[in-house]
């Protein structure tokens, strides 16, 4: 779907549509499972996968997407499956980074880096860098991120400032909180999409998604299209969002 020629905005779900979409990317191992070939292979369709949704986001007027690249749980994949993905992202990004720079994506990290490797985090870093003064789409890619292990990280900084005195526990609500999470200069998702036909979600996003619509779809994360995604978006704009209130009279 192409921009509206004369006024520049999305064709896409309109002002009702989501600003910020999340997805888990699930169904690569059985993509490649499926035609015998291995899961790695799978991975690497599905990597060629990202850059066309990437592409379409200003197309419906997606501002912020989030992936689920790789979880806290997936270390406990076979050595050779995450070495591979390891790899997988390294090449990623060396081979992405002049791209999405110049397509305006600004790309954020999210998760604990404390675990991969030195090389990854210094491109991960380098490319944060490079496309940070860029706003057409904001990717966030959560790599090693795991809610629970987020909000853990979160309480655990609080609790050093309130420790050191430079909060008090009294200032504690759920803003104060949101301030310590990765994603604390993201705004929530509107919706989130999950392929491959399992409805869970998988320790994703899981403070943040509190209101959030999910969208559970069969299609397995190398076979998933824009104008899948598109569609998906414009239904979402239909949806009735109360976040706890009632129906707005007509
Ligand atoms: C889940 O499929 C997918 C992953 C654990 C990895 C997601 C990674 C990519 C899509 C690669 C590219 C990403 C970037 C940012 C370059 P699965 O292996 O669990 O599939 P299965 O459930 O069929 O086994």
């Amino acid at each position: 779907m192409a921009l509206d020629s004369k006024t520049d905005a999305p064709r896409g779900a309109g002002p009702a549509g989501p600003r910020h979409v999340a997805i888990i990317m699930d169904g690569n191992g059985r993509w490649a499972q499926m035609r015998g070939r291995p899961r790695l292979l799978g991975h690497h369709a599905g990597a060629k996968r990202v850059r066309e949704i990437v592409e379409a986001c200003p197309d419906y007027g997606v501002k912020y997407l989030t992936i689920f690249a790789f979880s806290t749980e997936n270390w406990k994949r076979t050595q050779s499956e995450v070495a591979g993905l390891m790899s997988l992202f390294r090449r990623y990004i060396q081979r992405e980074a002049q791209d999405l720079y110049r397509r305006g994506v600004r790309v954020r990290f999210i998760g604990d880096r404390i675990r991969l490797d030195h090389k990854l985090v210094t491109l991960m870093d380098d490319l944060e860098l490079l496309t940070s003064g860029n706003d057409r789409v904001h990717l966030t890619i959560a790599l090693n991120y795991g809610g629970r292990d987020e909000v853990t990280r979160a309480a655990k900084r609080l609790a050093y400032e309130i420790e050191m005195g430079r909060l008090s526990h009294k200032d504690v609500d759920a803003e104060t909180l949101a301030r310590f999470l990765d994603t604390h200069v993201l705004p929530d998702p509107d919706l989130v999409i999950r392929t491959s036909g399992e409805a869970r979600i998988s320790n994703f996003l899981l403070w943040q998604s509190a209101y959030a619509e999910y969208e559970f779809i069969d299609t397995l994360w190398p076979d998933f299209s824009a104008s899948e995604f598109g569609r998906i978006v414009q239904n979402y704009a239909a949806r009735d969002r109360r976040y706890g209130g009632v129906k707005a009279p007509a």
